[in-house]
């Protein structure tokens, strides 16, 4: 626990506040009236099939949490146990509810497999100077993915609007996306505090992990992927560094500040360019 007493403080405030402010979301409470349902299935059916599964891959996330944190500070538990996991999964099935009112197919959602690199950072990660590497590399994950879920709802929800589809605006996305951000504040206090207090060398072994093991949220294959990219074309994600850069904005200043005329780290652009490229690649080999 090398958190400063001070951060702690601010962490538990801030956590207190989003249990207090952001219950769960209630599948009771969404209104799924759908004006033109194929017109929005055959526009951005494949968008919520994405979020959802990714919003119902947070019980797998608590586990590899589990495994690659075996004694993390009582906050992280709280956040991600009380707080977090209950919030994400409600996103999760209503997205996907909603899905399935548009006539898709629910989401096939990976719940339960950790994969071995996880296992093999969890037991390094007995060594409580390398539990500390570890933790950053969650904060870093949390920050990049939540961000990128903030900016893609906000576009989803514009096009929804556009779409004349209020009701699914006004009860699902909106909702939704008011509590990504919190997350996000999660994640880039404890980083920052972290980071402070990490010697040279585990701050090069961050870097490097980094570098190594960059994903745009919710991939793990080829597929996921190409998956992730039809939904960046979609939404209109441009893949230069434009939306790249606000999802990892904190990451290369605390990272990468020492290195002049980097805006974006490298990996972050190849992961984004390589999505777009799996997706087309994909779609020229299916028509
Ligand atoms: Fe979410
Ligand atoms: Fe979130």
């Amino acid at each position: 626990m090398t958190m400063t007493t001070s951060t702690d403080l601010r962490l538990r405030d801030h956590v207190d506040r989003l249990a207090e402010q952001h219950p769960p979301l209630r599948l009771d409470d969404v209104d799924f009236t759908v004006r033109d349902r194929s017109a929005f299935a055959q526009r951005y059916g494949h968008v919520l099939d994405y979020m959802a599964r990714v919003e119902l891959e947070v019980d797998r996330n608590v586990l590899e949490l589990t495994t690659m944190l075996p004694d993390p500070p009582e906050i992280d538990r709280y956040f991600y146990a009380d707080v977090w996991q209950p919030q994400e999964i409600q996103h999760g099935l209503i997205l996907d509810r909603l899905q399935v009112e548009l006539g898709r197919p629910p989401t096939v959602a990976d719940t339960d497999s950790v994969s071995f690199k996880l296992r093999l950072l969890g037991t390094l990660a007995h060594l409580d100077a390398f539990q500390d590497v570890v933790r950053i590399l969650y904060y870093l994950t949390g920050m990049s993915t939540e961000r990128s879920a903030v900016l893609a709802y906000n576009l989803l929800h514009e096009g929804t609007l556009a779409m004349g589809e209020t009701a699914v605006a006004e009860t699902v996305i909106g909702p939704i996306k008011r509590q990504e951000p919190g997350h996000f504040v999660f994640y880039q206090l404890s980083a920052r505090a972290l980071w402070a207090e990490l010697a040279p060398w585990q701050r090069w072994l961050v870097r490097r992990l980094r570098t190594i093991s960059f994903g745009p949220v919710g991939t793990n294959n080829d597929e996921q992927r190409a998956d992730f990219g039809d939904v960046m074309t979609t939404l209109g994600i441009p893949a230069d560094d434009s939306f790249a850069a606000q999802a990892v904005r904190v990451e290369r200043e605390l990272l990468w500040s020492h290195r002049a005329g980097i805006d974006v780290p490298p990996y972050v652009l190849k992961a984004f360019r390589r999505s777009v490229e799996l997706a087309r690649a994909r779609a020229d080999r299916d028509t």
